[in-house]
């Protein structure tokens, strides 16, 4: 299989033509995908239809392990639409097929993904790639933004760069969500999700470059007054996502877009999500194993 590899942004970011999802996946050049991907960090692997659910899981399991079912519970959620393994909604969907009611707690979880964020960043055992598949794209908005942090780091006065190294931050999907004004969590929901440390910079292992970990979900900086700490957070992202550092993907039907966690960051953009249906499905691979009962 050759690939067919344009870039797509000074920085960063390049689309893949060619890659053929219906393929087993032991005849896919992983190996040739694993090292763009170290150094585009974003990936636009086109296709004229999404791969099916059983695909996607597929191709993403030969990446690195993936978690059998998303655990975060959201209050009031009982029943899922997609019952694969390994598959997350991420759409604006209930599992009948129809929009999510505007004033939903899934509605304003959902909306949280339109802070710029890094997924996952919550949990210890951190997310690699995310694959996000379009299955159903509305006719306008809904773009998907990246930057490359790693390009971030890069950028910043060495001494800054020396005194980052030193950080470790918390992490909870409970902040970033409140500041997407999600509702304060039950005790249910943060037993599900208790959050995570992690050092803000660290040696991206497929590059050797250092990169800033950051996201929304980055509530403080362990040691250091929370406002203080916050203010820190706030300045880093928005030096990261100046203008001329992002890349912006608008989808087509069937593009399944790859991303390396450990050295970007993304977020979605606004559309009429209480008119138009967007059903967006993704996996995440991980770094380390998961234990049995959860691995998918
Ligand atoms: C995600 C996410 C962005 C989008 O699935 O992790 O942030 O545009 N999605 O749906
Ligand atoms: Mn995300």
């Amino acid at each position: 299989m050759k690939l067919d590899i344009r870039p797509l942004h000074d920085i960063f970011a390049a689309e893949i033509h060619g890659l053929d999802f219906s393929r087993p996946v032991g005849e896919l050049p992983m190996d040739e995908i694993r090292a763009v991907s170290a150094r585009y960090g974003v990936l636009i692997l086109r296709n004229d239809r999404p791969p099916t659910d059983q695909q996607h899981v597929a191709f993403s399991k030969a990446l690195g392990p993936i978690e059998a079912n998303k655990l975060i519970k959201v209050a009031g959620v009982d029943r899922v639409r997609l019952n694969v393994p390994g598959l997350i909604d991420v759409g604006n969907l209930d599992p009948d097929n129809n929009i999510l009611k505007p004033d939903s707690r899934q509605m304003a979880f959902r909306r949280g993904d339109r802070l710029w964020h890094t997924d996952m960043s919550f949990n210890q055992n951190r997310a690699t790639w995310s694959l996000l598949a379009g299955h159903e794209i509305p006719p306008q908005g809904g773009e998907t933004e990246f930057v490359d942090m790693r390009h971030a780091f890069e950028q910043l006065p060495k001494e800054m760069q020396t005194m980052l190294e030193q950080l470790t931050v918390e992490h909870s999907v409970w902040y970033s969500r409140q500041l997407g004004g999600y509702d304060k969590p039950t005790p249910e929901e943060i037993e599900s999700s208790p959050g995570a440390r992690h050092k803000l910079v660290h040696v991206h292992a497929p590059s050797g470059r250092k990169t800033l970990y950051l996201a929304s979900h980055a509530s403080h900086i362990i040691g250091w007054p929370l406002d203080l700490g916050r203010g820190l957070i706030r300045e880093l992202a928005a030096f990261a996502t100046q203008p001329q550092f992002i890349f912006r993907h608008t989808w087509r039907l069937g593009d399944v877009v790859m991303w390396d966690n450990l050295a970007t960051m993304h977020r979605a953009t606004e559309f009429e999500d209480t008119l138009y249906k967007r059903d967006m499905r993704r996996t995440t691979c991980r770094e380390h194993p998961l234990p049995a009962q959860f691995a998918a």
